[in-house]
């Protein structure tokens, strides 16, 4: 069994300044801290520090080329990283910060190109929740932070998860209860002639649009099985151990979970609310809400406890085509792309 990393329970509104400033200690010496964010939690470290930086490539077994997001307190911040800022990021920043939302900017020179993975563009973002606010405020300095899971695993949104992900590879670990969001940001490259979404997220493009109304979505990608147009972004991603099938109506699911079933297999079946339910021996089945915000809040949760119940298949019922759901849409997706 993986070692177990120190655990200390923070209170998500008001974090106690002890937990706080233990764990930008604990960052300071150049050691990793998981925690939480409105998203999913994250894996943190000192951004301008390289062998901080490195050390969570280690920890994720993550390609040193895949690049991480710096999370920053405020829109001055994110400007000391980037070496330019157009009106679209002050735009989308003043708009949506502190929250779910990443830029990705022209790379300062300040910051080692390791923590954008070698490239000259950064992803930066500011967290609204208070506890990761709190430690980056006590650091006194931006903290590099992935999804605090290995590479290509499913997302942690809860301390629970990051704990069974990664053990003693976090050297601390922030426990403030489950994350509000429960999926990633929402990632806008803003260089460009059009600010365009590189992953949707948190945040839709119908609230984008609202601000940069000639927003290139992304609809292709999200449309296709194309990887992404993030660097070293792979197809497989956000996966359960267990081997997950999409089918494209419930009774497809159904049917497609029970011929699994029959054939032996230990089988979890993901449905939306109000779809009748089934229950059968050997296939467990999670009913999520209807709605995309709390679909996407339930999600990873829902797939963590799957894994955990030790099924060897997991058939979901797809997400419906509309653009509120193309976040939980390309996370189904990428989930169920095989190695
Ligand atoms: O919600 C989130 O964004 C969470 C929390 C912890 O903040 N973080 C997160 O980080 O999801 P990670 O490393 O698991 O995903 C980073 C995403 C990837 O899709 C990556 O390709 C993209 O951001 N990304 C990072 N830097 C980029 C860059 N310079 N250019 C384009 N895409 C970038
Ligand atoms: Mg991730």
């Amino acid at each position: 069994m993986e070692p177990l990393p120190r655990v200390l329970v923070v209170d998500p509104r008001s974090p106690d300044a002890r937990v706080v400033s233990e764990a930008a200690a604990v960052l300071r010496r150049g050691r990793l801290v998981a925690l939480p964010t409105e998203t999913v939690y994250g894996l943190a470290a000192r951004a301008l520090d390289p062998s901080s930086v490195a050390r969570i490539f280690a920890a994720k077994g993550r390609p040193t080329h895949h690049p991480l997001i710096v999370h920053v307190l405020d829109e001055d911040g994110a400007r000391a990283l980037a070496a330019s800022w157009p009106a679209r990021a002050s735009a989308l920043a003043q708009a949506f910060w502190p929250g779910p939302l990443t830029l990705v900017v022209e790379r300062a020179p300040r910051l080692d190109a390791a923590v954008a993975g070698g490239g000259d563009s950064i992803a930066l973002r500011a967290p609204s929740h208070a506890v990761a606010r709190a430690v980056i405020e006590a650091l006194g300095e931006p903290v590099a932070a992935p999804s605090a899971n290995r590479y290509q695993g499913l997302s942690p949104t809860t301390a629970a998860h990051v704990v069974k992900e990664l053990g003693a590879a976090a050297d601390l670990v922030l426990d403030a209860g489950p994350c509000h969001a429960g999926i990633e940001s929402t990632v806008v490259d803003v260089r460009g002639a059009t600010a365009r979404v590189l992953r949707p997220g948190a945040i839709s493009s119908a609230a984008l649009r609202a601000v940069v109304p000639e927003l290139d979505a992304g609809a292709a990608a999200v449309a296709s099985s194309a990887p992404r147009a993030s660097p070293g972004m792979g197809l497989r991603h956000y996966a359960p151990r267990a081997q997950l099938h999409l089918a494209a109506s419930v009774e497809a699911a159904r049917s497609q979970s029970a011929e699994l079933a029959a054939g032996g297999t230990r089988v979890g079946l993901v449905v939306r609310e109000a779809s009748k339910q089934t229950t059968g021996g050997s296939i467990v089945v999670r009913v999520l809400p209807a709605d995309a915000e709390g679909y996407a809040r339930a999600l990873y949760g829902a797939l963590h406890e799957l894994d955990d119940a030790g099924v060897g298949a997991i058939v979901v019922h797809e997400a419906p085509a509309e653009e509120a759901w193309w976040a939980v849409a390309d996370r189904l997706r990428r989930a169920s792309q095989r190695e």
